[in-house]
């Protein structure tokens, strides 16, 4: 068996392991990582896409920014369609001049990956941790299974960024975690098309027949969203009846069709949300969605993801130039109270923009909350700063 002895062990090669590696590999911090599939399957995994001002800001400051301040597209607003009508939420204007940036979640992790193979740090694809053991005292260890053989690696911290389903989060004794968990009453589905985007800005729509969202990649590759019911199949969806159900829900008066193409990839995923706390183990330190779930709504799931690594680093960059342990002491304290107001913004925007199907007075809310929204200033200034930048503030 290998021997392998590093300082931080990175579990996970998402958003959060690599950019967690490359903050700690700048500083000079011993760190591996291990990515259970391969590097092919992690940079062409399609996810999410939009970057809080913040958050692109912390990937151009680590040196990963370059691509996406070049191919990225920087959006000044949002729409928000309902009624056959559409309503622009100044995102700049109340935010205080920030915007977001466009740019998938794949092209993220390419630049990470680009990043960390010239830097020569150690990142070993289609190594599974198949076991952590020793997380309570000052040698943590984890058992990794490759196709030559298995790997032994003792390190002084474990960082669990191996998402939901992966070993880390479940290697924390069930009495010493909370778990938090809601399930929505619908799925997305998502698929990506060959077809100029319809319009320069999101729009979140919200129908009657249920959820729409129009997104992009590129000048002509478009990201949309349709809100389903949760037994649905992708065999219920040939590509006809997506376009029928995208066109009819996003229709406006002014605009009454919009723009179709070749399907490229197509997706179902169900919406939900989960809290662990506290998201540390003795010297395993959870980051991304091995500790959380928010629903796509918000679009917050991969900024909080490098959200959680920029406190983690920091904390591991006290620890290692200073021997002082108080940040990696109050990570996870710091991290959920950033989680919840997700929690709740996401919260806040799926309750908004999916209808129910057997509530009619959840949708006579729904309808105040939205036209709130697009005629109060106020509440339209709540929505745009958290859209914008809840992550960094
Ligand atoms: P991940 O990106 O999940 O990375 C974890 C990595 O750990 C994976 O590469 C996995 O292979 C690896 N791993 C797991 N187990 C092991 C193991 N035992 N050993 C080694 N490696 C392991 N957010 C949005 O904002 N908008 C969206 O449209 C959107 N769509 C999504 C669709 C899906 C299907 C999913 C699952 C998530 C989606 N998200 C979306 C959420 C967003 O993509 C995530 O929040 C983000 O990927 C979190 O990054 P992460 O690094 O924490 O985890
Ligand atoms: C995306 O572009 O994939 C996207 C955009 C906004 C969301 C979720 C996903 O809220």
């Amino acid at each position: 068996m290998l021997e392998v002895r590093t300082q931080v062990a990175i579990i996970g090669a998402g958003p959060a392991g690599l950019l967690l590696g490359h903050l700690l590999s700048r500083e000079g911090i011993d760190n591996v990582i291990f990515e259970h599939r391969s590097r092919e399957y992690v940079e062409h995994r399609v996810r999410a896409g939009v970057i809080e001002y913040g958050i692109a800001e912390l990937l151009s400051d680590a040196g990963v920014g370059e691509r996406m301040r070049r191919d990225g597209l920087v959006h000044h607003g949002i729409e928000l369609r309902f009624d056959r009508a559409s309503h622009r939420v100044a995102l700049s204007e109340l935010a205080g001049g920030k915007s977001i940036t466009v740019y998938g979640q794949q092209e993220v992790v390419k630049d990470l990956v680009a990043a960390r193979l010239e830097l020569g740090a150690p990142l070993y694809f289609e190594a599974e941790v198949t076991s952590l053991d020793g997380l309570t005292t000052d040698r943590p260890s984890l058992e990794v299974a490759t196709s030559e053989g298995s790997m032994r690696v003792t390190s002084d911290f474990v960082a669990g960024c191996d998402g939901t389903f992966g070993v880390a989060n479940r290697a924390i004794p069930e009495n010493l975690v909370r778990r938090y968990e809601r399930t929505y009453p619908f799925s997305w589905l998502g698929i990506i098309a060959q077809a100029p985007p319809a319009t320069e800005e999101l729009i979140y729509c919200r129908h009657e027949n249920g959820f729409a969202l129009y997104s992009m990649r590129s000048p002509e590759i478009s990201r949309l969203y349709l809100g389903v019911r949760p037994e649905e199949t992708l065999d219920e969806w040939p590509d006809e009846r997506i376009w029928e159900e995208l066109s009819l829900r996003l229709a406006t008066d002014a605009v009454p069709e919009i723009g179709r193409g070749p399907i490229l990839e197509r997706g179902i995923s169900a919406l939900r949300s989960i809290v662990l706390e506290p998201m540390r183990y003795g010297r395993l330190f959870l980051a991304g969605d091995s500790a959380h779930i928010v629903p796509p709504t918000g679009a917050k799931g991969m900024n909080l993801a490098l959200a959680d690594v920029r406190a983690l680093s920091r904390a591991f960059l006290a620890r290692y130039q200073r021997g002082d342990e108080a940040l990696l002491d109050v990570y996870s304290d710091t991290c959920l109270e950033r989680v919840w107001r997700a929690e709740e913004f996401s919260t806040f925007m799926t309750q908004m923009l999916h209808p129910s199907y057997t509530d009619e007075f959840e949708n006579g809310v729904q309808m105040a909350r939205l036209r709130q929204v697009v005629t109060s200033e106020a509440a339209a200034t709540v929505l745009a700063r958290n859209y914008v930048n809840l992550c960094s503030v």
